[in-house]
């Protein structure tokens, strides 16, 4: 017989199930809202907010120094100091945007380049759980050093990409297990 919790435990799971079959994104974005916001995702809020412009920013050229002027510039409050360092982190790695070339997201009606979340999901859960991956706290050379190892090297990715992973992860790994959910936690290794 069935116990409660047991009954409990199939619903969470056809809802989950329910969840994967809605658009691969979507569906992603759901699951794995616990990972911070990349710059992708930063700047497209800033733009539909009306406090970046697209067509600017898009096409300028900035060092690390002045690409950190420019976000502490722009009154976000709401950004805190690992939000900052994110977007400015992106803008650097990826603009002018035309030049940097890379795949696209559609965000919010505008074509952003991918940043190190986007790679982060796109790259890091086919052969292990990303859970593997974003409860980690290492530096940056760290991070590079695992990419480099025999078990990472067929991964096919630019240097460019990797190190926009290794500093998405630098600045927002290390989550708590408690922040990710159940359904990532356990039993996701396949190595
Ligand atoms: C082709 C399969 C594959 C993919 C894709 C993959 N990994 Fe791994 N990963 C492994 C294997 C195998 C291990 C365990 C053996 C080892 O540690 O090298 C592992 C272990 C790890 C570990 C824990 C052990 C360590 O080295 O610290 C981390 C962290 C990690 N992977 C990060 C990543 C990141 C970041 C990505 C995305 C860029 C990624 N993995 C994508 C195969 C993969």
């Amino acid at each position: 017989m069935k116990t409660l919790q047991g009954r409990r435990k199939a619903f969470a799971l056809a809802l989950v199930a329910a969840t994967l079959t809605v658009p691969a994104l979507e569906a992603q974005e759901d699951l794995f809202a616990f990972m911070p916001p990349g710059g992708r995702t930063l700047l497209g809020e800033l733009i539909a907010s009306g406090k970046s412009k697209y067509d600017d920013v898009t096409t300028e050229r900035r060092s690390i120094a002045e690409w950190r002027a420019y976000v502490d510039g722009l009154g976000n409050a709401e950004f805190d100091g690992t939000t900052r360092e994110t977007l400015a982190d992106y803008l650097e790695k990826s603009m002018p945007a035309a030049e940097k070339g890379g795949k696209t997201v559609d965000t919010g009606g505008h074509l952003l380049p991918r940043d190190g979340r986007d790679l982060t999901l796109e790259y890091c859960q086919s052969c292990h759980i990303i859970t593997v991956v974003v409860t980690q706290d290492r530096s940056r050379e760290a991070w590079l050093g695992t990419m480099n190892k025999p078990s990472h090297v067929e991964i096919d990715t630019t240097t460019a990409e990797r190190e926009a992973i290794a500093d998405y992860l630098v600045l927002n790994g290390g989550i708590s297990i408690e922040d990710i959910p159940e359904e990532l936690r356990a039993g996701g290794a396949t190595y």
